[in-house]
This record gives structure tokens, sequence and C-alpha cells, in this order.
């Protein structure tokens, strides 16, 4: 058995797997803090607790004496800042903070050719500028600063006691050369950091260090068995559906949206946003885009009005799609393609008579709107995919898959287990770390359960040209 852990950003998941069936499964919550608008924080200590619960929670379900090797997922691009101690100096800095804005104009000035260097344009979910923000406002914690690491690599130092990271998150925080697969000083150097702050860098299944006598205490997991480095959660989700081979590609709607296409060549496409990241595994890249709201809008507006997520799509389906609001759906900004932290989200259109099933239509179909940016963003690379797979709590929705195939054109494939995504692709790596499982095995494709083929109709492409237009109309207005 092989266990997986993926940090998210809403919750910490585990599962237990043999590498195809999932034996064990459990979630603990997480929340986010937002003290200042723009700003997106999470206590790294709080991402142990849960792992601790939801570890504890599986072992109730199997036996943790099972478990052969651990492999590690996250939520990418997050900054968890330590001393020489390798004690935490404060809130991690997410995926989906804005404040560092002014720092990524700073960091592009002072060197142009970023973009092909690092894979994509400086935007302030990317680590470095975080750093840039630290030295310039909190310049006496900067001066403590020792170590820099992603949130699942801070999961990877309480098990094993090791600082490092694998490739593909490190693709996510700017100071990567994608091309090298090695630490760029340069980027180092230009956004506050010290390269010697870096951790080690590995390749996803190698592995990283043995869960240490303390760890076991807290978790229950065997002391001695390895832990792999795993991988951001975009690659860790590719591993869970074979997309390590060249041309295949998926879409994840979780907390965050990507659609991503695996490659065996390093294509950097920095105009869009389109971010070139290497991949987990050797001799692989992928690009992405990165939507920031992915299917969050859902849980959000469930939120607001006091029902669950499940409902929202359910009133959505039951609205009539002619009395329909436009919604943009930039709660946190946008990453890819408009790399835009200012825009924010609202409803246009509104009537005396919109009801509340048409809210929820409107927010649905935001969410497919973003994927249908993304493709668009792609340009050629997309054609000629067989499929898209899916995966993500999103996915669960097959109104929503329809709706993404309708305005995306692209036909969807929805797999067994397609909600536990990283988390499996972690476990892979895992035994992969182990021999059980090559690196060509990670190339297995899991079965398709339900197949959702584009049916693009002339109103909603006009409702997509409405949406496209209100962001060009609203960008500015920030
Ligand atoms: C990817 C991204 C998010 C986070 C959180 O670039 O920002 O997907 O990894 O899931």
């Amino acid at each position: 058995m092989f266990l997986g852990i993926d940090i998210g950003t809403s919750a910490v998941k585990v599962i237990c797997t043999d590498g195809t069936a999932i034996h064990a499964s459990a979630t603990a919550d997480l929340a986010v803090q937002s003290p200042h608008p723009g700003w997106s924080e999470q206590d790294p200590q709080a991402w142990w607790v849960a792992t601790c619960a939801a570890v504890a929670e599986v072992g109730a379900a199997v036996s943790l004496d099972q478990v052969k090797a651990v492999g590690l997922s996250g939520q990418m691009h997050g900054a968890v800042l330590l001393n020489a101690a390798q004690a935490v100096l404060r809130p991690a800095i997410l995926w989906n903070d804005s404040r560092s804005t002014e720092d990524c104009a700073r960091l592009q000035a002072a060197l142009p050719e970023i973009g092909t260097i690092s894979g994509v344009l400086p935007l302030p979910g990317f680590t470095a500028p975080k750093l840039m923000w630290v030295a310039r406002e909190e310049p006496e914690l900067h001066a403590q600063i020792s170590h820099v690491l992603l949130p699942k690599d801070y999961i990877g130092l309480r098990l094993h006691g090791d600082l490092a990271t694998d490739r593909s998150d490190a693709a996510g925080t700017l100071w990567l050369d994608q091309g090298a697969r090695d630490w760029s000083a340069e980027v180092a150097y230009a956004s506050a950091t010290a390269p010697d702050w870096l951790p080690r860098l590995a390749d996803g299944h190698e592995v990283v260090g043995q869960i240490t006598a303390s760890a076991a205490a807290e978790t229950g997991l065997p002391v001695g068995i390895p832990v792999v480095a795993g991988g951001g959660d975009a690659a860790t989700g590719a591993v869970s559906l074979g997309a390590t081979e060249p041309g295949r590609g998926f879409i994840s709607l979780g907390t965050s949206g990507q659609l991503f296409v695996a490659g065996d060549a390093y294509h950097p496409n920095p105009a869009k946003f389109v971010h070139a990241f290497a991949h987990t595994v050797p001799e692989r890249w992928y690009q992405m885009a990165a939507m920031l709201n992915g299917a969050r809008p859902i849980a959000w507006l469930a939120g607001q009005l006091g029902i669950s997520a499940g409902d929202v799509v359910a009133l959505a389906e039951s609205a009539d799609p002619t009395r329909v609001p436009i919604f943009l759906p930039y709660l946190t900004g946008e990453r890819s393609p408009h790399g835009d932290p200012h825009i924010r989200a609202g409803f246009f259109g509104l009537e005396d008579t919109t009801s509340r099933a048409g809210l929820c239509r409107a927010v649905v179909e935001a969410v497919a709107f973003t994927f249908a940016d993304a493709v668009e963003s792609f340009g050629d690379t997309i054609n000629g995919l067989p499929h898209l797979s899916a995966i993500g709590g999103g996915s669960k929705s097959p109104f929503l898959l329809q709706l993404i195939a309708n305005t995306t054109g692209q036909r969807i494939g929805r797999t067994v287990g397609s909600d536990a995504g990283p988390a499996m692709g972690a476990a892979r790596l895992a035994a992969c770390g182990t021999g059980a499982m090559s690196l060509s095995d990670l190339g297995q494709q899991p079965e398709v359960a339900d197949w959702f083929d584009p049916v693009p109709t002339a109103a909603l492409d006009a409702r997509l040209a409405r949406y496209r237009a209100l962001y060009q109309a609203l960008k500015t207005l920030h």
C-alpha cells in the first residue's frame, strides 16, 4: 500500500492505494485567512494538524503498517519562511494572494528575459515576488530567513526532517530555470532571495527521506518508510491520469482551475500567461493555464445562499437559460489568460425577475467560460488532443462538464475516482520510489467512466462573447 497526501487549500486529502484502487481516504478541512484585501494566508501548523487527523482517519480504516511509502502533493507557489532553527517565521503566503503586484513589475524590469527562464511572466501568485514583498514590508523578518519551502515540502520536513522539493513544485516559484531544470541564482538574487535558502531538488519519484520516530508517533505511520518528493498539485493530478506522456491533457476543477498538457520539451508561451513548467518526472515539461477561481465560485455562492454546492448546480440546471445574468468569476483576480491580480467578480444584467436559479446558472456557466478562455490561450497546442480528462471536486457535476465541453469544443472524459486526482498521483510516485511501479507505468490511464461530447449552441457562444466583452469593459475599473 502507498499513501498519498495532498495539501490542498480547502482541505488536506489522504488516500491509501495499491496504485490502482483506493482502499481508504479521508479529508480534513482547512480555512484560509485574509487579514487584508488581496491577502491569502494559512498557518503551516494547521496543515500538519490536518495531515495528522486525515492520516489517523485512514488508519482507522486500513492498517498503516501495510504502508510501504508516502508521496506528497500540494497547492503550489505558497511561501513558507523558516529561520535557521527551521521554525516558521510567519503565516504562509498562498498562491491566490495578490499583495506583491508592484514587486512583479520590479522583477520584470530587472530581468526582462524572466518569462523564458522561468516559463511564465511574474505574477503575485508565484513565490519569488512574495519574498520581495517581505523584504520591503517586513525587513526584520526577512533578515531572519534561512530557508524557503513550498507547502507540501513543509509537511515533508515534518515527516522526514529534510529540506527538499521536486521540480514541478519548484517550477512554480519563478526561481527554477525550467529548461535546465535547476535553480536560477540570477532570478533568486533579483527577488530578494539567497540561493542557499532554496531546498534540494529531486524528481517526484525520488526518495528524499524516511519517516522519523517523532513523525511516526504523531501520525501512526511506520518509522523509517520512504517519503518521495511528490509534486505540485497540477503535476500530481497529471500523474493520476497518465498525463506524463506527451500530448495528454486534462482539466482540474478544484479551488483553482487548470488546463494542463504534457510535453517532452520546454516551450515557453509567456504572452498569454500560459505556464511552461518542468514536470515532476524526468525529461517532461507541461503547459498549463491556471485559473485562480476554478470551481470555487460555486462553493462561494453556496455559502452565501446557505445551500450546498450540489444545490447550486441543481438550481442552475433548473434555470430558464434565457433569463440568466452574466457572472465574472474573478473572486481573487485572474492569472491565465488575463494576468490581472486586480479584477474582481461581479454579476451583470440583473433584472427584477432574476431568480436564485438564474444567479446559480450564471456562476456555473462562468466556471465553464474560464475553461473556454484557457483553451483559447493555448492556441494550436490544444489541437489534436484526443480528449481532456477531468479531475477535482467540480468534476462530480455532469452538468458542469457538459457545459465545459460545449463552450470549449473539447471532448471531456471523466475517469473513475476523478476527485482523488493529486493524492492518487502522489501515491503513484511513492510506488515508483519503491520500485513497485516504473516511470513508464505512470503513463497508464485510468478507465474513462463518462464521456461529454461538445454540443455547441449559438446561444451559449453569444453568452461567452458577452462574458469576454464584460471583462474587457471592466478591467480598468478596479
Ligand atoms: C497552479 C495554482 C493552483 C494551486 C492550488 O498554478 O496556482 O492550482 O496549485 O491548487
